[in-house]
């Protein structure tokens, strides 16, 4: 009997939970070696967007505590060049070094820097 064949299938049900558990990790929970990881990465960006995300020099924008998604979203976009106002040339050049786990994890960095319910808000020891 052919409908035997699409049994619900345990392994499978077992297998895709374990992709999504994989592809997904729970972030409720502060990701220490991420943002640790952003934080090494970001250290090109804190020339001009300061040392603890806060930037000294007028036009550059503070990144500390931004929303996740929308430090990923802009830093697509220089990449893709659809952000090209202002001074967007500069940030086109340093978007363009990245990769999209770069990226991903550097927003994590800045979007936890300053965050009250981190430990690892006011990080201002950048190791060099
Ligand atoms: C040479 C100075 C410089 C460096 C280095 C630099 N940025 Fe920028 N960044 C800027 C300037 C200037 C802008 C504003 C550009 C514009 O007008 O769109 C900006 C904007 C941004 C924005 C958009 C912020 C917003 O509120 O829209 C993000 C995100 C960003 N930078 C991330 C980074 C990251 C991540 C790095 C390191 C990989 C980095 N920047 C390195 C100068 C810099």
């Amino acid at each position: 009997m052919s409908l035997n064949k699409r049994r619900f299938n345990p392994m499978t049900a077992l297998s895709t939970l374990v992709m999504t558990l994989v592809m997904f990790p729970v972030s409720a929970e502060v990701n220490k070696e991420q943002f640790e990881l952003g934080k090494q990465k970001a250290k090109v960006c804190m020339t001009c967007h300061g040392i603890d995300g806060i930037s000294t020099q007028d036009p550059y924008p503070n990144l500390r505590g931004q929303k996740v998604g929308y430090l990923i979203s802009s830093l697509k976009d220089y990449q893709t060049r659809e952000r090209t106002s202002g001074l967007a040339i500069l940030m086109q050049q340093q978007a363009d070094t990245l990769s999209d786990q770069d990226i991903r994890d550097i927003s994590y960095f800045y979007s936890m820097l300053g965050n009250d319910s981190s430990s690892l808000g006011d990080s201002n020891e950048v190791s060099d």
